[in-house]
C-alpha cells in the first residue's frame, strides 16, 4: 500500500512539473521581444549584465523556458524572495514570456 501511494505521489508530482513546462512553452509563443525590452527597464536597475553583483544574479542569456518557470514560481511564492515575489506578482503571463525571450536574446557576458 505504501509503495502504491509513493508511486502515485511521484506520478502526480512529475506530471505537475510537466504541465508547468508545457505552460511555459505555450506562453513563450505569444512573447514579444520588443515589449520585453521595454519591460526590462525595471529589472536592469538590479540585474546588470556581467558578473554577479551584490548577490543579484545575472539573468542575461538565461534559457527562456527556465526564466518563465522561475518567474512563475516567484509569483506563486513557491520560490522565496520578497523582492522577486513582489516584482513577479505584478506581471502577467504575456509580460513574463516577453521578458524571457528578451533576456534570452542577450549575451550572458
Ligand atoms: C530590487 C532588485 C530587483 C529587481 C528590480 C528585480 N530583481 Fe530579479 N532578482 C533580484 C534578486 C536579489 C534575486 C535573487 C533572489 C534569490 O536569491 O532567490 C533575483 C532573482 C531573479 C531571477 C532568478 C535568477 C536565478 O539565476 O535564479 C530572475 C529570472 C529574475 N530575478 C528576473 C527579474 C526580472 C524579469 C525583473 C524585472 C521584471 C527583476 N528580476 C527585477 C533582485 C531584483
Amino acid at each position: 500500500m505504501t509503495r502504491f501511494l509513493l508511486t502515485f505521489m511521484v506520478v502526480i508530482s512529475t506530471s505537475g512539473a510537466f504541465i508547468q513546462c508545457v505552460q511555459a512553452e505555450n506562453s513563450i509563443k505569444n512573447a514579444d521581444i520588443a515589449y520585453g525590452e521595454y519591460l526590462a527597464g525595471e529589472c536592469v536597475t538590479c540585474h546588470r549584465s556581467g558578473a554577479v553583483n551584490d548577490g543579484i544574479p545575472n539573468i542575461s542569456g538565461m534559457d527562456a523556458e527556465a526564466f518563465v518557470y522561475i518567474l512563475q514560481s516567484y509569483r506563486s511564492k513557491e520560490l522565496e524572495n520578497k523582492v522577486m515575489q513582489l516584482v513577479a506578482g505584478r506581471l502577467d503571463d504575456e509580460q513574463i514570456a516577453s521578458l524571457a525571450v528578451y533576456f534570452a536574446s542577450l549575451s550572458s557576458e
